[in-house]
């Protein structure tokens, strides 16, 4: 092959607003983001990144690209919701991810937001930035940092053998007429827990009423798997006590969505039940595995996970900037 006699300059990596793209410009990024979710985290992110095509296509997605040598090799997305912004995605291509190039999406991201008077706060989970303990991210000086663990159980090894259940209770399939009550439960089970502080929607029942909205409709944390998702009962008042929520996100691998206690029965073996149900019937239902996340200072939920056979398959860091 010749020589190239004049080689292109070197152009700086640029950061481009994500409106300035179609989607079959972000495709060869969203199919290497795919391949990896499914290695990492054996999770089909083809809806996710289906999603993604539809609203680049429409120029509706807020955000922002990393264009390198006239490739793009990264992006991120924001949505904005009332008075929160949350970050839904960040992905660098592997073969260049470094923080650096990570942060500075984030940076620009970070800046749009923040120029928006009527947002105080800032949400973000996101799997695939790279996970270095005590990395620095942009906006330090406002960022509260969560370690969490995305946690698996290989459903064809593990034995699910029934507890020892210490209160009256009854279990019945979910059902989305179950929504209201959940949302309160979802709201009491959550007041002064960790995961409040990660995700404000717990604070309140209309917060995890659209929490509850977003599982169920959208496929971010897969697909909504009533089969397997249960809601608790105590026996005498009919209340409901517990529910344990599940979607499914590859054709044999479930994830449990959602799972609480209300605080008046919680030790007595209900949050276990109903994490036992929920993977039977996932096992039942042709699953060979399944997954959850979890915020690592959360022991209680993660001595119960270990304890049916969840091991740590992957960390990542749950990110809140407030006070800006
Ligand atoms: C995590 C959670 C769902 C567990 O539900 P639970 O009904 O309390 O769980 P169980 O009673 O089945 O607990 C499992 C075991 O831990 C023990 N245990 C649970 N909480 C305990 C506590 N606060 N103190 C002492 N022991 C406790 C139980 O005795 C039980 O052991 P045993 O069955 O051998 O007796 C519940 O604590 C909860 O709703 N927490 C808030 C929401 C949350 O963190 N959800 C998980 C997010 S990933």
């Amino acid at each position: 092959m010749a020589a190239r006699l004049h080689p292109a300059p070197w152009r700086p990596p640029e950061i481009v607003d994500l409106r300035r793209f179609t989607a079959r410009d972000l495709d060869p990024l969203l199919q290497e983001e795919t391949q990896s979710w499914r290695d990492s985290l054996d999770w089909d992110f083809e809806k996710s990144a289906d999603l993604v095509r539809r609203f680049v296509d429409l120029r509706a997605l807020h955000g922002a690209a990393l264009v390198e040598d006239g490739e793009v090799a990264g992006y991120l997305y924001y949505v904005l919701e009332e008075n929160k912004g949350l970050i839904g995605d960040l992905y660098v291509r592997l073969d260049l991810r470094t923080p650096e190039r990570e942060n500075r999406l984030l940076e620009s991201a970070l800046a749009s937001i923040m120029a928006n008077a009527s947002i105080g706060r800032i949400e973000s989970q996101l799997m695939m930035l790279a996970f270095v303990p005590g990395r620095t991210l942009p906006s330090d000086d406002c960022l509260s940092t969560y370690e969490r663990n995305f946690m698996r159980v290989d459903l064809r090894r593990a034995s699910f053998a029934p507890g020892n259940v210490r209160r009256a209770m009854y279990l019945e399939k979910w059902s989305d007429h179950y929504q209201d009550a959940a949302a309160q439960l979802i709201a009491a089970s959550y007041a002064g827990h960790i995961d409040s502080r990660i995700n404000d929607q717990y604070r309140s029942a209309a917060g995890a009423r659209r929490f509850l909205y977003n599982i169920v409709q959208y496929p971010g944390c897969g697909a909504f798997f009533r089969p397997a998702s249960f809601a608790a009962f105590e026996a005498v008042s009919g209340r409901m006590c517990g529910i344990s929520l599940t979607s499914l996100v590859a054709p044999e691998c479930g994830h449990i969505t959602q799972i609480c206690v209300s605080p008046a029965v919680r030790g007595t073996g209900i949050g276990h039940e109903l994490l036992r149900q929920s993977l039977t019937a996932l096992r039942d239902m042709g699953c060979r595995s399944a997954s959850l996340t979890v915020t690592a200072a959360n022991e209680d939920a993660v001595t119960l996970y270990e304890r049916v056979g969840f091991y740590t398959a992957q960390r990542f860091s749950a990110y809140v900037w407030e006070g800006f």
